[in-house]
């Protein structure tokens, strides 16, 4: 079928097989010329696996030290004339990479938050791997079914205390308008989102792994927290999502008190902004990502999902020495971001930025970009006028 674009908001309804193909093939020709992570992971698995940092995380394992990985997601394959998921492809087209380097590579398609998934995975890594020496945590999800309890929890981005009224932008059509988001009614609104994207699942997957015996000596996990500026501090730091990052932070010292006897340890790292699934659905977000990338692509200084990953592992988790840490015991990657001329520099344009000068003052243009690329669209060397093939098969998948 011909695949074009089909948006819906800050959704694409539709991805391209050989495009995103295409962008997997980018992401592991980076990894590669960045030559080999010394004493990087040799056995990983990665939980969200299939987009955004957790793909960059598998890339970046697999092609920047030999690793074989096993990749956890929740991704649909084409069906009824309709294409698959990017992450579904993204997937497809990782594996034949890593089987075309010799790399083993296998997936799980289903509930991370399940005990099923989890099982099906220990039971995976038990068969193939033995064990693993690095867990990668980076899962974004709107919701979870708690597997314990049954119910099922949504999470909200709310500001919590006041509302909170911003400039944001529509990054299709480049409208800038005033936003004005509603504060938290209830407590409920924070622990569902604390449910969904705090730290309790990490901690049931590390236990599992660690009941099951699959977890090496000296086991490193890792998942993925954000910070970012002042003027998201209300609807994302300070609101519902960062009530849910303050937890996930908050399980590193159980989970480095559970791993203690197999020389293990536990770190959050805190990236950078960037166009995944789940940011462009952020409120006020897009505009300050459209105006960070400006600024850091001026000053030299830009990264995307892969250059992070590949940084994250060569330079903090696997550099050979101490793992650097801020004063709250975090890995900071996003130190590029937080620079204090970046983030000046942002905060004059953001007082500037209106429709009329967001093309010229903003790299509105980047960002659009980022967002097609995430779905195999905007590559240069693809023809989107040709048929193309939906049906592709995540090889290690039956
Ligand atoms: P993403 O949407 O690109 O990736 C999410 C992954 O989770 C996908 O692989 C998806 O298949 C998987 N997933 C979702 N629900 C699942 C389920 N129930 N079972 C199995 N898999 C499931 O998101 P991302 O932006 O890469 O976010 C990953 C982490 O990084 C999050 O913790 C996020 O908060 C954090 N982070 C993101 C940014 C950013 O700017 N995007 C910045 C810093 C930190
Ligand atoms: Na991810």
């Amino acid at each position: 079928m011909i695949i074009q674009p089909r948006v819906r908001g800050f959704i694409c309804l539709t991805s391209h097989p050989e495009g995103t193909a295409q962008h997997v093939k980018d992401q592991v020709e980076y990894v590669k010329s960045k030559g080999k992570i010394t004493d990087g992971p040799k056995k990983v698995l990665v939980i969200g696996a299939s987009t955004g940092f957790g793909l960059a995380s598998r890339i970046s394992a697999a092609f920047g030290s030999d690793a074989a990985t096993i990749g956890v997601f929740f991704e649909k394959p084409a069906a009824a004339g309709k294409p698959g998921t990017a992450g579904w492809y993204n997937s497809a087209a990782f594996e034949k990479e890593a089987q075309a380097a010799g790399l083993y590579a296998k997936s799980i398609n289903g509930d991370a938050f399940s005990d099923e998934i989890k099982k099906q995975t220990i039971d995976l890594i038990k068969k193939d791997l033995g064990t693993v020496d690095l867990v990668v945590y980076s899962l974004a999800s709107p919701r979870r079914t708690h597997p314990k309890t049954g119910v099922a929890h949504g999470s909200v981005l709310k500001p919590i205390g006041q509302s909170f009224t911003n400039k944001t932008v529509d990054f299709h059509t480049g409208v800038i308008s005033d936003i004005s988001i509603q504060p938290v009614e209830n407590e409920e609104d924070i622990t569902n989102t604390v449910a969904v994207m705090g730290g309790e699942d990490w901690k049931f997957w590390i236990e599992d792994l660690k009941a099951a015996g699959v977890l090496a000596e000296g086991i490193k996990t890792v998942a993925y927290s954000y910070i970012g500026p002042e003027l998201t501090y209300p609807i994302y730091r300070n609101g519902t999502i960062g009530q849910a990052k303050d937890d996930l932070e908050g399980t590193v010292p159980a989970l480095n008190e559970l791993l203690k006897d197999l020389g293990g340890v536990s770190y959050v790292s805190v990236n950078k902004a960037l166009v995944t699934q789940s940011s462009s659905a952020i409120p006020v977000v897009p505009l300050y990502i459209s105006l960070l990338y400006k600024v850091m692509k001026e000053k030299g200084i830009h990264e995307g999902t892969i250059e992070q990953m590949q940084r994250l592992f060569a330079e903090r988790l696997y550099n050979g020495g101490n793992v650097q840490l801020d004063e709250k015991g975090r890995i900071r990657v996003d130190d590029l971001e937080m620079r204090p001329d970046v983030q000046a520099e942002v905060a004059k344009l953001w007082e500037q930025a209106t429709t009329e000068n967001l093309e010229e003052i903003s790299d509105i243009k980047g960002y659009r970009k980022d967002f097609f690329n995430l779905f195999g669209f905007n590559l240069d060397s693809i023809d989107y006028e040709a048929d193309t093939n939906e049906v592709v098969n995540v090889p290690s998948i039956t």
